[in-house]
């Protein structure tokens, strides 16, 4: 019997992916899939795929569905991949989604449940312009909302927190534009399938991560819980 857990959590920029997609890992010992994460270490490292990603990234456009497909399909034909997972980021349009289910069909790593975090506009920008992240952890916090325990330095690694490119505020509102315009058909798609959920996520985020929780019970997740 399949007992591992894969989930997706989709929503536009600062709903809170990056956030409840960690607690999931401290708590339920799923691992977190960021493809946000994974392209912002390629550019960082100038791999040939950061160095193609770099500008779109900047632009607050998404990375073309060739190079992200690529990315991903490396990361889950490695031996070590896990079976146990959070994705957050990918798929992230129709064309991505297609493209996953193939690999999906063939690895046995289908989506089980997938959650949309459900937050308005006026608050994704309050939220961006506050987030600050460790550049080694990629822990992520709030200036007011989630702040490290000491001034600006990450309680795990004690490295000074930074501020993402793509968080200045034009980029934002362009990231909130592409994703009305591009991401919303993700969630007809899943609709479709019987997999998408909504989960408010206006709300502090013990709140959210509770609401998470006790929609994986009803789902009938909970046995896979790790606890
Ligand atoms: P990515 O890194 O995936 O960014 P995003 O989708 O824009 O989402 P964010 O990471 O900005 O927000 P989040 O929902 O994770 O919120 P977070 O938890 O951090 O992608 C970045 C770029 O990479 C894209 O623009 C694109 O260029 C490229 N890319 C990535 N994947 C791609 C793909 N599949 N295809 C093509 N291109 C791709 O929270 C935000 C802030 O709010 C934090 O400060 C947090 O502390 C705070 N917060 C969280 N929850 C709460 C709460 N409940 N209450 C109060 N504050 C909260």
């Amino acid at each position: 019997m399949d007992d591992s857990m894969r989930i997706l959590l989709i929503g536009p920029p600062g709903s809170g992916k990056g956030t409840q997609a960690q607690l999931l890992e401290e708590r339920l010992g799923l691992t977190h899939i960021g493809t946000g994460d994974l392209l912002r270490e390629a550019v960082r490292n100038e791999t040939p795929t950061g160095k193609l990603a770099k500008p779109f990234i900047e632009r607050g456009e998404l990375v073309p569905d060739d190079v992200v497909n690529k990315m991903v399909e490396e990361y889950f034909r490695r031996p070590d991949a896990p079976r146990d997972f959070v994705l957050d980021g990918y798929p992230r349009n129709r064309s991505q989604a297609i493209a996953y289910d193939g690999l999906a069909n063939e690895l046995g790593i289908d989506i089980q449940a997938v959650v949309q975090l459900q937050v308005p506009d006026d608050v994704i920008v309050e939220r961006l312009a506050g987030r600050r992240i460790c550049p080694v952890c990629k822990a992520v916090y709030h200036v007011s909302a989630n702040p490290p325990r000491h001034d600006m330095v990450c309680d795990v690694e004690g490295a000074a927190l930074v501020q993402r490119e793509d968080d200045k505020e034009e980029t934002i509102r362009h990231r909130l534009q592409v994703y009305h315009e591009r991401t919303e058909a993700l969630a007809d798609y899943y609709r479709t399938q019987g997999k998408l959920h909504d989960v408010t996520a206006d709300a502090p985020r013990e709140s959210v991560y509770r609401a998470i929780v006790a929609l994986l019970e009803q789902l009938g997740l909970e046995k896979e819980v790790r606890g």
